[in-house]
């Protein structure tokens, strides 16, 4: 079986927690290839009867699945004390997290880069990006500007002294005389790294390989993004996107799988729209329906806690990340949130200075400008939380998945219509054909 990639279509926190959970019992890896602990997956599982909702960050989705091997790819940012975080947590409740494995070539988020971010941010002021404040950007511009510090460097004491030394020197001066802050110590920064060496040894793999060796053998891999295609650094809406590749493109380079491994990838789409952070958003809703989206989808930030910003379907958004990730099959998840309206705006092109846009504007300008041009499908009442066959929906259920179907372009292979594993509509097997 090849490898299978898993993005988010829109700016993020379309669910593909939950989508990942639900195939883990079928792949045999699950791989997150960008990003970090930026991202914010909330994953509701029953357990003896009972709810119970996990919030990942750092890790896999697949965690939760004790048949599937979670990795972390050479593509993702580490701080490796939100990892041991994250799995004290999880042991604490039961999850076997012993079979994790993590690159050695992935980088490792530095404390001096936890600052940078954050002042960094405030220093820009009213032109901040809106980051997550991880530390995610300035390590992502180690990583390009060659002085990041990976993974196996935690296991060459004398490379590691080096490599911190030469960060410092730089990043110091960056500190202290334009941010006017303390200068961190090159020994604070080793104790830091070098106290979690020894915890993270028997993790550490040549994830590439292990990869490459498990596809031969016929074993299904899932490639999980974080972020999603709107954040992309060289896709999305730059400059407020992530620092980091969340398209298909940026699962081959984030794993080591070729992309001729790949033939399949999911793109999760939320039913309506959210964003967090600053940047440009067409179908932004500023009136009593963006606050009944952000109150019935519960749309607050799994990671920071803000509160998202709200606003209808943008298909326009849905059709380019098909074009750019290659679609094969949507994930709609959400559909029950827009339960109980009138009718249910579609933005199908914008408007942008007076002249129609089908696709995506190239210009950043153009975009900011982008006014929604709508198309009013009628909405449906009854609770559709129970529904597990697509003949099971509201007929005007039915007709906006259909109708979003045709203007996004690939088939939509799974409706999600409550938080939880099993509430979810299957139209096409995600993993058959
Ligand atoms: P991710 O970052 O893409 O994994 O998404 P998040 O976990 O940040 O946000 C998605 C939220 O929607 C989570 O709280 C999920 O539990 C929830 N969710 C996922 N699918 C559905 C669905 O079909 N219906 C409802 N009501 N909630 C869902
Ligand atoms: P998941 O995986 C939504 C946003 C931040 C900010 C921008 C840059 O849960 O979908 P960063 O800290 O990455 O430098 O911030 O990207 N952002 C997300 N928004 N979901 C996420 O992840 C995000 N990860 C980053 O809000 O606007
Ligand atoms: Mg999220």
């Amino acid at each position: 079986m090849p490898a299978i990639v898993l993005v988010g279509a829109q700016w993020g926190d379309e669910g593909k927690g939950k989508a990942t959970d639900l195939l883990g019992s079928d792949v045999d890896y699950v791989v997150k290839f960008n990003g970090g602990n930026n991202a914010g997956h909330t994953i509701v599982i029953e357990k003896d009867g009972k709810r119970e909702k996990y919030a990942l960050h750092l890790l896999p989705s697949g965690i939760l699945t004790p048949t599937c091997t979670p990795v972390i790819g050479n593509g993702v940012v580490v701080d490796l004390a939100v990892l041991f975080e994250e799995l004290d947590g999880l042991e604490a409740r039961g999850v076997d997290t012993s079979r994790l494995l993590v690159s050695a070539s992935a980088h490792i988020i530095a404390p001096y880069n936890r600052v940078l971010d954050k002042v960094t941010e405030r220093f820009l002021g009213s032109r901040k990006i809106g980051t997550t404040g991880r530390g995610i950007g300035p390590t992502y511009a180690d990583k390009m500007s060659r002085n990041g510090i990976r993974v196996q460097d935690l296991f060459d004491e004398k490379i590691l002294r080096q490599k911190v030394e030469a960060a410092l020197a730089f990043k110091n001066q960056i500190l202290a005389k334009i941010y006017n802050r303390r200068a961190v110590e090159v020994d604070e920064v080793m104790d830091e790294l070098l106290g979690y060496a020894e915890r993270l040894r028997p993790m550490v793999a040549d994830t590439s390989l292990v990869l490459e060796k498990a596809l031969n053998e016929g074993k299904t891999v899932l490639l999980e993004a974080g972020q999603a295609t709107l954040l992309d650094v060289d896709h999305g809406t730059y400059p407020f996107v992530t620092s980091s590749n969340a398209t298909a493109g940026g699962a081959c380079t984030g794993s080591g799988i070729p992309p001729t491994r790949v033939d399949r990838v999911i793109a999760i789409l939320k039913a309506y729209s959210t964003r967090v952070g600053e940047g440009p958003f067409p179908t932004e809703l500023f009136d009593a329906n963006g606050e009944f989206l952000r109150k019935t989808g519960a749309e607050f930030g799994t990671t920071t806690g803000r509160p998202r910003r709200c606003g209808w379907v943008d298909t326009v958004v849905g059709r380019y990340s098909t074009r750019i990730n290659g679609t094969t099959d949507f994930v709609i998840t959400k559909l029950d949130v827009l339960t109980g309206l009138d009718t249910v705006p579609v933005c199908v092109a914008y408007d942008v200075d007076g002249v129609r846009h089908d696709e995506m504007p190239v210009n950043q300008t153009d975009f900011h400008h982008a006014k929604p041009i709508y198309e009013e499908l009628p909405g449906w009442w009854e609770d559709i939380t129970e529904c597990r066959r697509f003949e099971d929906l509201p007929a005007n259920a039915q007709a906006y998945v259909l109708r979003l179907e045709e203007l996004i372009g690939a088939r939509v292979s799974a409706i999600g219509v409550g938080p939880g594993r099993d509430e979810i509509i299957s139209r096409h097997s995600l993993l058959g054909d």
